[in-house]
């Protein structure tokens, strides 16, 4: 597919439309919204646009499909899979301006917002209400509601609580052509037809740019409750996951932390301190909420006594607020930090949950096979495992074959095992090429032709998700 380049005429029209200062060329500007958190790319877009409203939107679209030039939408730019890099030039189209929260509806517990409102801010409005909105990416304090709609983000509470699917009610959206619709209703339950809602949900902006979000809130949840269990055997530790299910608890969060993981944030986060005995191998991080402390208390007790047929260390109890948001504050920045020491490749695998084992020792095992280092962690309630690779001399898996090899074969495993190659960082650019692994002509056919009905032109975000699109 060829496209048109951005004209001085065309940036005429989006000045006129838009105001000449939300309409940025400067080579400092474009470098910003050239990159995300994935790797380390750049792909400068020709023009940086900031619309405010809808209208604005309609019109960009419905100017950039007649002149042919690719719209790449924008978040906050602290996605992991590339689909906001807009490797094809064109138009980056950031959604910062759109930052209102419109309608906390506390009779119907529901929020209307705009999709570049923080996913933290978002949470912590509605909390003021005693109201809760649980997905929590590990980049909540920076990230988008909007972007997390694009991936279909998860974070820890999607254990107990599930993803952003589970939230979103009705979404307002832009189409490649301009014309705008609601894709549903404001309810609870919908079996009105083909379920456009979802389908926009983790369509990475090739489908449509939603411009309003109305999801579902639930009560917050009055305590909660946080344990760091340390094992010697990291296997064991992933073991030890699908048995706490299988004894009846659902922690609202259960995360896997590799040492060298808890090792390497600890450096970066110094104020954040938590015990490390030197023949610890891994950590579960364990979290339950609700309303009654003292069933809290004796299910976390109940869960530590079920851990000791595990060979595991001194369990360490977050005592109070403090103690809880330095765990925690651990936890979220591990990508950050591994990433500072080199490991800058990241996949975010998902097994169904007792398969965690057989991934850890798989994926171990490629590591020694072909000599690079892997730091594991991530959601181990969910089996979403975050593997992070560090390989000798070679910072990008993108456009490097011998990177790619040794990824399809993970990805093989990891389809072997019954599971797929993301569970909340989406395809975007870097992962399309191994969605032959987990889909057959037939499902990459289908995705394909509902690509063409909505965006028949091919200017949404060309390039991201469907293999063979450049
Ligand atoms: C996390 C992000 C990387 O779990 O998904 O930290
Ligand atoms: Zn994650």
């Amino acid at each position: 597919m060829t496209y048109n380049p951005v004209s001085e005429k065309d940036l005429d029209f989006f000045r006129s439309t838009l105001g000449s200062d939300f309409v940025l060329v400067d080579e400092e500007s474009r470098q910003r919204y050239g990159r995300d958190e994935t790797e380390n790319l750049l792909f400068p877009p020709e023009v940086v646009l900031k619309p405010a409203t809808t209208a604005e939107v309609q019109s960009i679209l419905k100017h950039c499909q007649a002149q042919h030039i690719p719209v790449t939408p924008r978040g906050a730019g602290t996605g992991l899979s590339g689909g906001a890099l807009p490797h094809r030039g064109g138009v980056s189209l950031s959604l910062e301006r759109f930052n209102k929260i419109l309608d906390i509806d506390e009779r119907n517990l529901q929020v209307t917002v705009e999709p570049g409102v923080i996913t933290e801010v978002l949470q912590n409005a509605v909390k003021e209400k005693g109201l809760f909105y649980p997905p929590d990416p590990s980049s909540r304090g920076s990230c988008f509601i909007g972007g997390n709609i694009a991936e279909n983000s998860g974070g820890p509470k999607a254990v107990k609580y599930g993803v952003v699917k589970d939230y979103v009610l009705n979404l307002e959206v832009v189409l490649a052509s301009g014309e705008l619709m609601w894709t549903g209703s404001n309810v609870l339950k919908n079996s009105t037809g083909y379920n456009l809602t979802q389908l926009m949900v983790g369509s990475e902006g090739t489908l449509g740019i939603v411009t309003k979000i109305v999801l579902k809130l639930i009560p917050f949840p009055r305590y909660d409750l946080l344990m760091l269990v340390p094992f010697r055997n990291l296997e064991q530790a992933g073991e030890a996951v699908s048995a706490i299910f299988r004894a009846g608890f659902v922690p609202s969060a259960l995360e896997l932390m590799e040492i060298n993981a808890l090792r390497i944030v600890s450096e970066l986060v110094p104020d954040a301190i938590v015990p490390l005995t030197e023949d610890t191998a891994a950590h579960l991080i364990i979290e339950v909420d609700g309303n009654n402390l003292d069933v809290l208390m004796q299910e976390m007790e109940s869960i530590g006594t079920l851990l000791t047929q595990y060979d595991i260390g001194e369990i360490y109890f977050a005592d109070d607020a403090q103690q809880k948001a330095a765990l925690w504050k651990l936890r979220r920045r591990v990508a950050e930090a591994v990433k500072l020491v080199g490991y800058t490749i990241e996949e975010d695998t998902v097994v169904p949950r007792a398969e965690l084992p057989a991934l850890i020792r798989g994926v171990k095992a490629l590591g020694v096979e072909h000599g690079f280092e892997v730091v594991c962690y991530g959601h181990a309630g969910d089996g979403n495992l975050h593997i992070r690779i560090r390989y000798p001399g070679v910072p990008n898996s993108y456009g490097h074959e011998g990177v790619k090899t040794i990824l399809r074969e993970l990805f093989r495993l990891v389809h072997v095992l019954g599971g797929t190659i993301s569970g909340e960082h989406g395809i975007g650019l870097i992962q399309k090429d191994f969605m032959d692994i987990v889909f057959s002509s037939v499902n990459l056919g289908l995705m394909r032709s509902v690509k063409q009905a909505f965006d028949p032109h091919h200017i949404l975000n060309p390039g991201k998700i469907l293999p063979g699109t450049e």
